[in-house]
């Protein structure tokens, strides 16, 4: 029995080389890779390299399989901490304070998808129109729309279930038989029905179907949760082990950097791999195409690593350059969020708390998930269920003067001094898109999410706020320079200072007050404005793990770095897939989008090269 050795054997997340002898995918190990050849090489086998990995391909993954244990399948379990990334901290940022930040990213076969919340939720229209004028041609709501269906089985819920509930979905805008699953927990902590009805008594209307590009509202959260299973849907589980027994032409290389992409003039040829338990590097050959999907922040490092970015900045290094491409690791976006923490008189039980707190409770909902695969435990840990997202003119009455504000900013003061003049004009370009998205009522800006217990969350999605991401030696080990520059607009703390007021509002809707909620961290209730901008400067997280944008599909004179095929500009046979090709930030959260754009990118690529 081969096949169930080989399933032990990645259960067990060792390293092991299994020839290819017969139809299965193959997980190699360094020592063999060299000698076979590949048309393909995925540098990077995260949700992008692994929903691309549709092709005779070698997929180079920085990270192990993951163990199948609960931390990683059962939501209610989740334990993401033993697959990230912990090389990176953050350079101080100045207008956190000074803090620096552990930089969070999966590290792991299907990279974030291993690892994340498993929130679906697709952006405004509007904002991949924005894309499009940046030079993402074809990458709007509707050009997506095939690929969300393709990249998706979407198991509606129970009728009645969802009428009590507030669900509300249109099946026209979802898949049938994709490889990911999409589904609503069917639970809900009592305490979500008191937030939905303060977001209605604060004058917010129920989404329709909030994927579908009309992205503002309130809604209920899709999961990547499959519904028989009541487990996490992922790259991994849904673009690997479904295909791996019929796939002899796919093989993976787990525990392995990528150190550069290898060239002959332009051209990309293969890539240069480093196993770090031995130091050993090697070149593998792609007979057609390197595709770079290392993720927001690797993804800029392999390809500045490569000679491909910034000229003076190669050339400090003593890097050979191959294309001079400034806006490499620039145009660095992500989203912050702010915890508001809350005590209460008369707390609603049981609540996400519970599960940690109470171990009757606890044990009940196991007993339920064990024998029925529903409850607590598929949501995702601490997540409740419902959540609000805020146009501009629904955070605040404020809205024309922020966004006058906004105008007001020169794109020269927010970027740091020396930044290449297309880097600059990309960014300009950016705000004026940014700016109709502030004005517009079907934008988000920002979204709330209470927990049911003692916490809420807001993530601020329109950043006008720019970081950069520079490698600082020649080599793949030492860390990037990766600066966030949260706040560094402040027309980003404005829009975050109206977010905390307006959840301060939803609180004191009768169906919150009923709670006798009394705020806590960070601000404790004050109302001195000097007081809550610095108690929120000390709280912004600068990063939900949504680290984008570093390799832009814009034009070239914008700061540019991919065409709208996602191949990169001014080499042959290399492209970049993953959230690093969005120009701007998604107003929700990128996975479900991804999964769709790396649909799209395997259809380009077997185009481009007649496949
Ligand atoms: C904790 C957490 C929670 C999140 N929650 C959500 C959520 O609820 N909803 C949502 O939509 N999004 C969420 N995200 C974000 C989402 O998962 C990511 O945006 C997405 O995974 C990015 O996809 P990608 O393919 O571009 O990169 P990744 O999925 O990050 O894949 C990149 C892969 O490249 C590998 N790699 C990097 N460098 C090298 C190298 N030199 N050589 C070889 N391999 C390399 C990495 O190990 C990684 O596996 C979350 C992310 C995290 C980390
Ligand atoms: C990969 O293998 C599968 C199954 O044998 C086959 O259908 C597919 O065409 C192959 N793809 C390539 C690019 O060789
Ligand atoms: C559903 O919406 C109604 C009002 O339309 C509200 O009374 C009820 O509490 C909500 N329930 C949930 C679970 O959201
Ligand atoms: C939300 O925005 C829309 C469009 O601008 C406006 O008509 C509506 O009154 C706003 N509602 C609230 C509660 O702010
Ligand atoms: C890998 O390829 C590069 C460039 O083509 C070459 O300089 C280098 O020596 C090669 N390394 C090995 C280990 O073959
Ligand atoms: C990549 O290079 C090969 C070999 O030179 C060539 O046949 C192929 O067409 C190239 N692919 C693309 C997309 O240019
Ligand atoms: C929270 O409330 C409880 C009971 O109402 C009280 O005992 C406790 O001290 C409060 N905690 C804080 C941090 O205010
Ligand atoms: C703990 O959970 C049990 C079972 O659901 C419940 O009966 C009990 O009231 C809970 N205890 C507290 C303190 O909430
Ligand atoms: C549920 O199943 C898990 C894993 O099989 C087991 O560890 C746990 O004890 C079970 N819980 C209950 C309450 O049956
Ligand atoms: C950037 O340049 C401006 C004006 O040229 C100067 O005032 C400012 O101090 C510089 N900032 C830094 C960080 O060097």
């Amino acid at each position: 029995m081969v096949r169930s050795l080989f399933t032990l054997l990645i259960a067990a997340a060792v390293q092991i080389d299994a020839r290819a002898t017969g139809r299965n995918a193959v997980v190699v190990d360094s020592s063999s890779v060299a000698s076979s050849d590949y048309d393909y090489i995925i540098a990077g086998g995260g949700l992008a390299g692994l929903t691309i990995a549709d092709l005779k391909v070698l997929v180079v993954e920085a990270g192990p399989f993951d163990g199948q244990e609960d931390g990683v399948l059962v939501p209610g379990d989740y334990n993401p901490s033993p697959y990230f990334w912990y090389n990176t901290i953050s350079a101080p940022i100045a207008g956190l304070l000074n803090q620096v930040f552990f930089v969070i990213a999966g590290k792991v076969v299907g990279g974030g998808s291993t690892i994340n919340a498993m929130f679906l939720h697709r952006p405004a229209a509007e904002e991949m129109a924005s894309w499009e004028a940046l030079g993402a041609k074809g990458w709007g709501y509707s050009d997506l729309l095939p690929y969300w269906k393709k990249s998706e089985t979407f198991s509606p819920p129970n009728a009645a279930y969802a009428a009590a509930h507030n669900i509300s979905y249109q099946d026209s805008i979802h898949g049938t038989s994709g490889p990911i699953h999409s589904s609503y927990a069917e639970y809900d902590y009592p305490g979500g029905a008191n937030f939905w009805t303060a977001g209605l008594s604060i004058g917010q209307k129920k989404a329709k179907d909030i994927n579908n590009g009309d992205a503002v509202g309130l809604f209920n959260l899709l999961r990547a949760l499959n519904p028989k299973t009541g487990t996490r849907s992922y790259a991994r589980t849904e673009h690997y082990d479904r295909v791996k027994a019929t796939r002899p032409n796919y093989s993976i290389l787990p525990s392995t950097l990528v150190s550069k992409v290898l060239f002959k003039n332009k051209k990309a040829i293969g890539v240069e791999i480093l196993d770090p338990a031995t130091n050993i590097k090697k070149n593998v050959t792609a007979k057609r195409e390197v595709v770079v999907s290392a993720g927001g922040v690797f993804t800029p490092q392999i390809l500045q690593l490569s000679g491909v970015g910034p000229k003076a900045l190669l050339q400090s290094l003593g890097i050979p350059v191959v294309v001079d491409l400034p806006g490499v690791g620039q145009n660095f976006q992500d989203q912050s969020s702010l915890a508001i923490n809350y005590n209460y008189t008369n707390p609603i039980m049981p609540n996400t708390d519970s599960l940690v707190n109470n171990v009757t409770y606890r044990a009940e909902q196991e007993a339920i998930y064990n024998a029925t695969r529903k409850g607590a435990l598929t949501l995702c840990a601490s997540t409740a269920n419902q959540a609000i997202a805020f146009s501009l003119q629904n955070a605040t009455t404020d809205y024309a003067s922020i966004i006058a504000y906004a105008k007001a900013q020169k794109p020269s003061d927010i970027y740091p001094n020396g930044t290449h003049p297309t880097v600059l004009a990309g960014y300009a370009a950016q705000r004026q898109q940014q700016y109709a998205q502030l004005a517009s009522p079907g934008s988000p800006i920002a979204s709330v999410f209470w927990n049911t217990g003692s916490t809420t969350t807001i993530y601020m999605l329109r950043p006008l706020s720019r970081g950069t991401i520079n490698i600082v030696a020649p080599d793949v080990t030492v860390p990037v320079s990766l600066d966030f520059r949260t706040l560094s607009d402040d027309t980003d703390l404005k829009m975050t200072l109206a977010m905390f007021a307006k959840n301060r509002e939803i609180m004191k809707q009768p169906s919150m007050k009923v709670l006798g909620p009394t705020e806590l961290t960070p601000a404790n209730g004050a109302t001195n404005p000097a007081v809550v901008e610095t108690a929120l400067r000390g709280s912004i997280q600068p990063s939900n793990a949504h680290q984008c944008c570093t390799t832009p599909m814009m034009k070239l004179e914008y700061g540019g770095v991919l065409a709208n095929d996602l191949t990169v500009y001014g080499t042959s046979n290399l492209s970049v897939a993953g959230v690093s090709t969005f120009p701007l930030t998604v107003g929700s959260a990128p996975s479900s989008t991804l999964y769709a754009a790396a649909e799209k990118a395997a259809d380009l690529i077997k185009k481009r090269n007649g496949t």
